[in-house]
């Protein structure tokens, strides 16, 4: 936090350079006739009477095909392993990586901004697009394919009022300024992510927006990681937000080892990271959420899906709250500034999925994280990014502590998608999922309060019914929504196999309320050898075994035509 005289010749928002080393940093506020700035790195020996340069700009990063496989600070500046987790002071990151460039215009064509110029080919192809900021304009120069480095120009412009404009590979856009697409769409798709617990009760759509609270140790993070792994997003961009140091240096030891599990390729090559350990300085995390969403942005303009974890905005908001702090703001809610709502609004307002400027399909899917003090819901940013998000994903302690993973509370969480994906399951098979998702979701309420007789007047004095649903709803939560992110064969799980294991439970339900009111003993069934397969169905039939979930269908109908009718139950 810097604050120094001479207001008028900044705007707020201006990036500035500070002292000898050109400290990065941002005006925050104006007042008559001083400013505060805040720095976005460590200030150490900064002194009064240092110089102090505006660059006319908002604070921007530099987007282009060098980001994909990169590990970057909350400013897009790349953090070499070789320097460990910092970075030189006022380091601006420009590497000299040089690119293959492949022409996609002709002289002479009109070209709008956003619209494709051509593209690189780096571990994946990637487009390079006219900046969206610019006005349209006629080709009048493009480079032949060939090496180009980020900044040199690949293509000249005429634009209408007789200007030109030179484009590179790289460009830069204002992190807080969300990219221009030509329309917005409904949501259509999933994201799926290969949890049945997510896809199948909670799903989240292509271009919506999830938020996981959650206390410590609850599974935020082996839950960002496994969607970052397995949800069939096109791009990852992963924001570590001032998590406790040695976590987010797990994250960047891991995930850069991982393999892709559809291509077999190494994950970074479709990932970015973004790491802001809390030993880094607290301004620059409020200023990584918007650069991970621009450059998520970024990504979704060249036609691309993309997914957007943050872990955890907890961290973001805390940051907000010492930063409102330090600048005397009148406290709101547990000390959060006023603004902690409409600042949270903003960022999740920018997933979405899109028609493009140049014309294709692209979308930003967030999961944010959030760490609540003691795990408690209420609190103001559970509360507030509420009611920013679609779809909700509660993480429990006691399911955590009983080491049931995902610890997704069922009863605690919702998503508004459900409807919209609907007729995607139907399209991949599953008509009946609506109908199927909501039955699960019946039966573990009914759990919870049939639980809480049992508790009272003993399980024995339940009807044959009640238990019968109480071991049912524990089928449930083994089989379906009982999932390990370490298991080779369950980690992760297909529509077509979700579909599969949920098509057999529901039958296995109703085949049992039959028996039941047939005057099977619920004992009888609790017993059955297919009950116990079904139990275990995650680890025993996998990807491969799709096939032998259907064959179980036979089993489990000879099996409950095999139980004994003992007597007529009236009850
Ligand atoms: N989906 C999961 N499958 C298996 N184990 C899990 C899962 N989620 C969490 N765990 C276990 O819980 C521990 C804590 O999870 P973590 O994601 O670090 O919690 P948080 O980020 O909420 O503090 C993990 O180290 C792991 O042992
Ligand atoms: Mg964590």
């Amino acid at each position: 936090m810097l604050r120094a005289g001479s207001a008028d010749v900044f705007h707020v928002y201006e990036a500035i350079a500070v002292g000898p080393h050109a400290l990065l940093g941002e005006v925050i506020k104006l007042g008559p006739d001083d400013f505060v700035a805040q720095i976005y790195e460590d200030t150490t020996g900064l002194k009064p009477g240092d110089a102090v340069t505006g660059s006319g700009q908002p604070l921007s990063i530099s987007l282009g095909p060098g980001l994909l496989g990169g590990i970057f600070d909350g400013l897009l500046r790349p953090l070499n392993a070789a320097d460990g987790p910092f970075i030189q002071p006022g380091a601006r990151g420009k590497p000299a990586q040089r690119f293959s460039f492949e022409p996609s215009v002709r002289l002479g064509e009109r070209i709008r901004p956003g619209q494709t110029i051509g593209s690189v080919a780096t571990a994946r192809r990637q487009l390079c697009l006219a900046p969206p900021g610019m006005g349209p304009g006629i080709v009048r120069w493009v480079a032949s394919a060939g090496e180009y480095s980020g900044e040199e120009p690949i293509c000249r412009l005429e634009l209408e009022e007789g200007a030109t404009c030179e484009v590179a590979l790289t460009h830069a856009w204002p992190v807080r300024k969300p990219r221009p697409a030509a329309q917005r769409l409904p949501i259509a798709g999933p994201m799926i992510t290969g949890q049945r617990i997510l896809d199948t009760l909670f799903p989240v759509g292509r271009g919506s927006r999830a938020a996981v609270p959650g206390g410590f140790g609850t599974g935020k993070t082996v839950l960002q990681e496994a969607l970052a792994k397995w949800s069939d997003a096109d791009i990852i961009i992963y924001v570590g937000c001032g998590e406790r140091g040695n976590e987010m240096s797990e994250v960047l030891d891991e995930l850069p080892k991982l393999q892709d599990s559809r291509s077999g390729r190494p994950l970074m090559e479709r990932t970015v990271i973004i790491a802001n350990t809390s030993n880094m300085p607290v301004a620059a995390r409020e200023a990584s959420v918007y650069t991970a969403i621009t450059v998520a942005e970024y990504f979704r303009d060249q036609g691309l899906h993309v997914a957007l974890m943050a872990d955890s905005t907890s961290r973001w908001a805390e940051a907000l709250r010492e930063v409102s702090g330090r600048l005397g703001e009148l406290p709101g809610e547990a000390g959060y500034p006023a603004y902690l709502s409409s600042r949270l609004a903003e960022f999740y307002e920018r997933a979405g999925r899109v028609s493009t400027l140049a014309g294709t399909e692209g979308s930003v899917t967030i999961i944010g994280a959030i760490s609540p003090p003691a795990g408690d819901l209420s609190e103001p940013v559970t509360m507030h990014t509420r009611r920013c998000v679609r779809t909700f994903w509660a993480l429990d302690r006691a399911r955590a502590h009983a080491r049931f993973y995902p610890a997704v509370n069922p009863l605690q969480s919702y998503s508004g998608d459900v409807e919209a994906l609907a007729r995607w399951w139907q399209i991949q098979g599953n008509p009946d999922w609506l109908a199927q998702r909501k039955r699960l979701l019946e039966l573990l309420e009914a759990q919870v309060q049939l639980e809480r007789m049992a508790r009272i007047v003993g399980m024995d004095a339940l009807p044959p019914a009640q238990q019968l649903t109480l071991s049912n709803a524990d089928l449930v939560n083994e089989a379906v929504l009982r999932q390990s992110s370490f298991s080779e064969v369950d980690r992760y799980c297909s529509p077509q196999r979700q579909t599969a294991i949920l098509g057999l439970i529901i039958r296995f339900i109703d085949l049992a309320r039959g028996a039941v009111e047939a005057g099977v003993h619920p004992d009888r069934i609790r017993e059955l050898p297919v009950r116990r397969t079904l139990q275990r169905i995650g680890e025993e039939y996998g990807e491969e075994r799709i096939a032998g979930i259907g064959a179980l269908w036979k089993q489990l109908e000879s099996e409950f035509a095999g139980l004994p009718r003992e007597h007529a139950n009236a009850g």
